[in-house]
């Protein structure tokens, strides 16, 4: 990844700051965005170029890109990380609101589609890059979360990929999803594992092959490999990174 210009988005926690710190080690020049300035501090603080950036307003996800592609003139690899639900647990679904279903699309889906729409204009330019998002279980099967709209969020979000992957094959871009298992990454996934209780713990780790959880450093060196050569005649394709599960 030597002097290669990547962007990622959501670099303030967890798989983005994972993703973040693979890319600079391996030798890239690391672009991150977040709305967490307790973890864009961090991220800078290992060396990530950061900005405070709402990615649900979509002018703001592409003014960023642009401006990467003004301070660079590249624009080589695209990581859609941010997303997640945002906070909220299973409910009825009857009685989810349009506003909690639609944050939950801006940041997974529409983001990741703004932010890809800046990003293969440049890209194409140059002859191609590679984009990579970081879909989920969820976008296989129903979601461990019990979150309606996280599980269709994710599942349209491999939709993206599958199509971007056709669109832009001949000019040079590749676009894969990575499909994360269930790893602890932050308060609301440690709580998350906490609800399991002693015997849903045991349950996930027995149909988990490798019998462990994930670390962030899992996702991040698929991610890595997905956005390099050795993945050059990879795209389209949605690489679960779960453990065999
Ligand atoms: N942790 C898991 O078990 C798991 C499993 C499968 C997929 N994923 C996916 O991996 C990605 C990262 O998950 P994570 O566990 O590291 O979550 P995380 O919450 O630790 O990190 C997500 C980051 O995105 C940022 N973000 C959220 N909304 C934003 C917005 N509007 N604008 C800018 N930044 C915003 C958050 O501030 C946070 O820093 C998500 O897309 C998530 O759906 C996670």
């Amino acid at each position: 990844m030597s002097e290669r210009i990547v962007a990622v988005s959501g670099v303030g926690s967890g798989f983005g700051r994972a993703i973040a710190a693979a890319f600079i080690s391996d030798g890239a020049r690391v672009f991150g965005c977040d709305v967490d300035h307790a973890g864009l501090a961090a991220a800078q603080a290992c060396g990530v170029e950061v900005a405070s950036v709402d990615l649900s307003d979509r002018q703001g996800a592409r003014g960023w890109i642009a401006n990467i592609v003004a301070n660079t003139g590249r624009l080589d690899v695209l990581v859609n990380n941010a997303g997640g639900v945002l906070g909220q647990a299973h409910r009825p679904f009857p009685e989810v609101e349009d506003a909690d279903w639609d944050a939950i699309f801006a940041v997974n889906v529409h983001a990741a589609a703004a932010l890809s729409q800046a990003a293969v204009a440049r890209m194409a330019l140059a002859g191609g890059g590679a984009i990579v998002n970081i879909a989920s279980g969820a976008s296989l099967k129903a979601s461990l979360t019990g979150v309606q709209a996280y599980c269709a969020a994710k599942h349209a979000m491999l939709g993206l990929t599958r199509q971007l992957a056709q669109e832009f094959g001949t000019a040079g871009i590749r676009v894969n999803a990575v499909a994360p298992g269930f790893v602890i990454t932050n308060e609301a996934t440690q709580a998350q594992w906490h609800s399991y209780g002693e015997a849903g713990q045991a349950a996930l780790i027995g149909r988990t092959a490798l019998r462990r959880l994930g670390k962030p450093e899992d996702i991040a060196q698929a991610v890595l490999f997905l956005s390099s050569k050795n993945a050059n005649f990879i795209t389209g394709q949605i690489l679960s990174v779960d453990g065999g599960q």
